[in-house]
């Protein structure tokens, strides 16, 4: 495991953009494991910032994001569809049917858990996993108490993580119960992974990650385990150690 301490949000955005660009530059047909929430918005506007300078080219890249609520539409502004168009997909010169997002409005949920399970493998699996953290330890949507062994599955979320969430919606009530996400078993088959946190409220979960045992409960700490994980934490995220 490496950790890279950040300065601050741009830093950690800066250095995490690196990381991504040099991926896509050593392999172009890299499949890009991507996230959402505030966290990973600095690093898609460097990523758009990049590509226009640049000219990084995503043309051959695939990518498949970790999670998607149940029951909203794309065009819904909370939807993760919506959040990867409007914060990187629109920007840059990746084709749209090489990105792939689970579809929270599918009739068979347990199907489209499925599917999307197999799709991922039939990409050749994940070449780089980028990754934020809840306030919960949970990654992807994989609350505490999610099995290790869990693939893509349907999760019913946390009160602490639907109101953590609520700041994007008019109230908590609006949020979604339910979301769809890559299991744990799921995210650590990548091939590496990248875990970004920035501020103070992420400062409690940081220093339980890097002091407690790996546990079901804090579902981050079987990162530890993983052969090849950068964590990009910036000072305020890492006061609590
Ligand atoms: C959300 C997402 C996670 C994200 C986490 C942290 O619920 N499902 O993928 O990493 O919460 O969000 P933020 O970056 O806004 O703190």
């Amino acid at each position: 495991m490496k950790l890279l301490i950040a300065k601050d949000y741009e830093d950690m955005s800066k250095k995490a953009a690196q990381i991504i660009i040099d991926q896509v530059k050593q392999k172009p047909g890299s499949v890009l494991g991507l996230a959402t929430g505030g966290t990973v918005i600095g690093t898609y506007k460097m990523l758009v910032d990049d590509h226009k300078r640049h000219r990084t080219s995503y043309k051959q890249v695939r990518t498949v994001n970790l999670d998607e609520y149940v029951g909203l539409h794309p065009s819904n502004k909370n939807s993760y569809h919506y959040f990867m168009k409007t914060h990187f997909f629109d920007h840059v010169d990746l084709p749209a049917n090489q990105t792939f997002i689970p579809n929270g409005l599918a009739d068979q949920v347990e199907e489209e858990c499925k599917q999307y399970e197999q799709l991922i493998a039939q990409l050749g699996g994940i070449d780089l996993q980028l990754l934020g953290i809840g306030r919960n330890g949970h990654i992807g949507f994989n609350e505490p108490g999610n099995p290790f062994s869990s693939k893509t599955h349907c999760v019913t979320l946390t009160e602490s993580t639907r109101l953590a969430n609520a700041r994007f919606f008019k109230s908590v009530d609006e949020v979604p119960t339910h979301a769809i996400t890559m299991g744990i078993s799921t995210i650590m088959k990548s091939k590496k992974i990248l875990l970004l946190a920035s501020g103070t409220k992420k400062a409690i979960i940081l220093s339980r990650f890097f002091n407690e045992e790996v546990n079901e409960q804090n579902p981050a700490t079987i990162l530890k385990t993983h052969k090849h994980v950068t964590i990009i934490a910036d000072e305020q995220a890492l006061s609590l150690m």
